[in-house]
């Protein structure tokens, strides 16, 4: 009867609570493991830590939350210098260091962010020891020593030392004033500015938590598409009081530029980046700001894109424009990061554009100017090659900017984990320097010794109670936080951590939940766009297929313009016959994709009008091979449901049922996109869909009457 009762208790204590998700990866569940358990315990049984800044007393918090969680008790903290045993976190400098002085006496060389960690055994009795040189160092170590408990892995044999890559790991939030959220699909904006200053909403905390908790140091508050109201007084106000939550976390904060807020709020009749009067007023504005906010970041601009206003209003470059914001932020190091995501209907193909007008410019911007490049030539595509400008720039620092968001991958409620899409442009060779150039070199300032540097990810948090709408979104956030930290962690790698925090230990669990996760972004691309298809979303919310759209004012905002399908064949000549956006790439680039019976399948249709019986690498002819991706894009989404039913005990039931019913969703939204895509082309191919396959069950008339009207985030 006792055994019963206290198998009861146990199960109790250890059953899957319905989970909402706001905790994300910061659960800080039981340990199970006796072993474990006690170890952590005797680490955590002394915690010795010196100081009162407000880092340290977040640290203080974090431990306390993760030790009640995982260990059931509150720790208590000593600061007396010489314990050895326990948990031990020092700082290696001396309290008002310089900068230099830090880094000329770095212990270990881990920077102003890296830290170190040893744990063992001495006498009988564990350690963990934390250094770092800053207190955000030790910060991130303890993060880090909480990541490694949370995936239950020993602590007594523990040899790390962890500097970033980049120095700058970043968040740019699309938030509008108003809290609608540009290609947002998580709700509204967390950050609630009608009652900022004086509410401090908890999330903000939380948000700044789970970013430091994987070493993201900057945010952009606002939308690319800016209001200059932001950087009026009563806003700036409601900004310092976000910028002093997160300065304990080690977050930085930058705001979007609009170019012409000189006339806008600043009531000046011009915003020309050469008139003495606009830079003066930047100068003040700057001033202003960085009086509230004296670590502020920087700027983040969009200009002269889709509408917004910049210096080519005045006949001025790109680099005339940044200059102009890079001086007046650069007596209180700030940055200003500059975006090449431009475009006009003039060119004569959209790829090339950014390269156009960015390549000239190499090495006219100031130093403390980054620019920041979208992954891809065209817009976040679910695949696209690498950027042109990220084998073409030599003088100048390039950020990249990933969106997780997933504007064209499915939005908030496809499964689709970002880090494989992510990690195959950072693996991508340039050529910038030679062999070895990769994208993650390029940016990461391994070729070339930049001031800055960074890895940026369009936001994908709104507030939905689990911050990213779907349960994986969260991955996303977390594997741009990990990547930007060090962008040779593998996907796999990352995977099996987010998992083991988010979900469960169970190794059967992670094994399909790993395995689903690693071929959601193939899976993606098959029923959206294989073979190099791209740009066929539906006009404007970007949800489901509309390959046959071509009403819209700009050609290169219609998907005929992308795919180019006629009675020949199909996809966008870009060699030498063509538009030659091949040439903006490096010879050896050229190389791998200018043949079309050698260019790799994944990218033939950006590269190459190929005919319908072009012959692939399976041996199809390329409709045939159109028709067997789009297939298993949808067989893939069916074998995702089959594997998350197959681990329904092992995880809580609100999340099962959750990413149950969004992968149902999924499923008739990959049937939606094969069944359109194929039977519009199949108009051009005047080709039968090989007998194996299931029928279309609908007209291409109904699928070119489907319409939703109010998609989120447009
Ligand atoms: C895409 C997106 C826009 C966004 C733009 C940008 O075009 O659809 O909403 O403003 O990218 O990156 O600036």
């Amino acid at each position: 009867m006792k055994t019963v009762f206290l198998s009861i208790l146990i199960f109790a204590f250890f059953s899957l609570k319905a989970e909402d998700g706001y905790d994300l990866w910061l659960r800080y569940k039981p340990v199970e493991k006796k072993e474990l358990l006690e170890t952590y315990r005797s680490v955590f049984k002394k915690i010795n830590i010196e100081g009162t800044s407000s880092t340290i007393q977040a640290i203080k918090d974090e431990l306390i939350k993760a030790s009640k969680g995982m260990l059931g008790y509150t720790p208590s903290f000593s600061s007396s210098s010489n314990k050895f045993d326990g948990l031990v976190i020092k700082i290696l400098s001396k309290p008002g260091n310089s900068v230099q002085d830090i880094l000329k006496n770095a212990g270990p060389h881990t920077g102003l962010e890296g830290f170190s960690i040893t744990g063992g055994l001495i006498e009988g009795k564990s350690f963990v020891h934390i250094s770092s040189n800053t207190e955000i160092g030790l910060l991130y170590g303890v993060f880090h020593l909480l990541r490694l408990m949370q995936a239950g892995q020993s602590v007594l044999n523990l040899d790390v030392v962890s500097v970033p890559k980049l120095k700058l790991r970043m968040l740019n939030h699309w938030d509008n004033l108003n809290r609608t959220v540009e290609r947002g699909y998580a709700g509204f904006s967390i950050w609630n500015w009608h009652t900022l200053p004086d509410h401090i909403d908890k999330r903000y905390i939380d948000y700044a938590r789970a970013n430091a908790s994987i070493g993201v140091n900057a945010v952009s508050l606002t939308n690319v598409n800016a209001n200059a109201v932001i950087l009026t007084k009563p806003y700036l106000e409601k900004v310092k009081a976000l910028a002093d939550v997160f300065r304990p976390y080690g977050i930085k904060v930058f705001l979007t530029a609009r170019f012409s807020a000189p006339i806008e709020i600043g009531r000046i009749s011009t915003a020309d980046p050469l008139n003495d009067s606009v830079q003066n007023w930047w100068k003040q504005k700057v001033k202003e700001i960085y009086e509230q906010i004296p670590d502020f970041g920087g700027f983040l601009v969009k200009a002269n894109s889709e509408g917004q206003p910049g210096p080519q209003d005045y006949k001025r470059t790109h680099a005339d424009g940044a200059n102009v914001l890079a001086d007046a932020v650069a007596p209180f190091n700030g940055t200003v990061i500059w975006r090449a995501f431009v475009y006009s209907s003039s060119s004569n193909d959209r790829f090339k554009q950014a390269y156009e007008e960015f390549k000239p410019l190499d090495g006219k911007f100031r130093s403390n100017v980054l620019v920041q490049v979208k992954n891809g030539p065209i817009d976040f595509q679910p695949r696209e090659p690498f950027s042109p400008l990220f084998g073409a720039m030599h003088h100048t620092p390039l950020m990249m900017e990933f969106q997780l968001t997933q504007e064209y991958l499915g939005q908030g409620t496809h499964l689709v984990y970002e880090a494989p899409m992510f990690k195959e442009v950072l693996n991508d060779e340039t050529y910038l320097k030679g062999k070895g150039s990769t994208v993650a070199k390029v940016i990461d300032g391994s070729l070339n010794s930049f001031l800055y540097n960074g890895m940026a990810g369009v936001s994908n948090i709104g507030n939905d109670l689990n911050w990213c709408s779907h349960p994986f979104g969260q991955a996303n956030w977390y594997a741009l936080g990990r990547l930007s930290w060090d962008p040779d962690l593998s996907s796999e790698q990352i995977a099996d951590e987010w998992i083991k925090q988010t979900f469960t230990h169970d190794k059967k669990t992670i094994a399909v939940l790993k395995n689903i996760m690693m071929n959601s972004h193939e899976a993606v691309v098959n029923y959206m766009t294989p073979v190099g298809l791209t740009h066929i979303m539906y006009n404007g919310h970007h949800y489901g297929p509309m390959p046959w759209g071509n009403t819209l004012n700009r050609p290169d905002w219609n998907p005929v313009y992308y795919h180019k399908a006629d009675s020949m064949g199909i996809g966008f000549d870009r060699t030498a016959k063509g538009t030659n956006a091949l040439s903006q790439y490096s010879i050896e680039v050229q190389n791998r994709f200018s043949d079309i019976n050698t260019c790799p399948d994944e990218y033939l249709l950006w590269f190459h009008h190929a005919t319908w019986d072009h012959k692939m690498r399976s041996g199809r002819t390329l409709w045939n091979e159109l028709c067997h991706k789009y297939y298993s894009g949808v067989d893939s989404v069916r074998s995702f449901i089959k594997q998350w039913e197959s681990v329904k005990k092992y995880i809580d039931g609100d999340r099962f049922k959750h990413v149950s019913q969004l992968l149902n969703i999924q499923l008739k939204d990959a049937i939606w996109w094969r069944n359109a895509c194929l039977l519009y082309f199949q108009t051009f191919s005047k080709l039968p869909i090989p007998s194996q396959y299931e029928k279309p069950d609908k007209t291409l008339d109904y699928y070119r009457s489907i319409r939703i009207l109010y998609a989120p985030g447009n």
